[in-house]
């Protein structure tokens, strides 16, 4: 049976050969108290195990994983005629891993996820760019060191989807789903 992560990272590579805009974001969805909520993150990186993504730990979506660790993100690649749904759950990523992924990091953003309260209020948009251009002068000469709030998450899948757009509307959904260790595959009407 196919690997149906290493199937993912192929439509991944593929969109990133063709340089489509954003071609790594994915629409998060999280849910605190049975309430649902979503949002674009960057899936960084795709290893054998799952979907790395960065944020800040203690914004909404980083609340709502430290109650509710099942997640799902969605890919929908246009130009490739392509979404995928993926359901699974969420561990934090080891800190060594974001402190290396953080340096790799222009300084500018380095900058912004060291000031940003992600998700918190903010009483302007000038006192953000105010607070970003203080710190610029901070960080002028200095490394930007990783925020201890910040860092990767992983969502380790247990079930994908991949919708195929087809003609006639007769698309291909076919579900991949863990059965104890066991990928096994079936299709699902569109
Ligand atoms: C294309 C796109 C990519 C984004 N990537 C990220 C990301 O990788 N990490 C992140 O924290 N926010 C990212 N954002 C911003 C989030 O969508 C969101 O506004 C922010 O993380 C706050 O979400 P929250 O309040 O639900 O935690 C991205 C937004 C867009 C439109």
């Amino acid at each position: 049976m196919i690997n149906p992560i290493s199937l993912v990272k192929s439509y991944y590579e593929k969109a990133k050969e063709l340089n489509l805009k954003y071609f790594d974001a994915a629409v998060l969805c999280t849910s605190r108290d049975n309430i649902p909520d979503g949002r674009n993150v960057l899936i960084k990186e795709i290893t054998e195990n799952g979907f790395i993504f960065y944020t800040n730990y203690n914004s909404k979506k980083g609340k709502d994983l430290e109650l509710n660790p099942h997640a799902c993100i969605v890919f929908y690649w246009q130009d490739l005629g392509i979404q995928i749904r993926i359901r699974g759950k969420v561990e934090k990523v080891e800190n060594q891993k974001s402190i290396e992924y953080f340096r790799t990091r222009p300084k500018g953003s380095q900058i912004s996820a060291y000031i940003s309260k992600q998700s918190e209020e903010l009483e302007s948009y000038e006192k953000l760019v105010e607070i970003f251009e203080e710190y610029s002068k901070t960080f002028k000469d200095r490394e930007v060191e990783k925020p201890e709030d910040w860092g990767g998450y992983i969502l380790i899948p247990s079930e994908i989807e991949i919708w195929e757009e087809k003609p006639y509307r007769l698309h291909k959904r076919v579900l991949y789903y863990l059965d104890g260790n066991i990928w096994k595959m079936k299709y699902l009407y569109p």
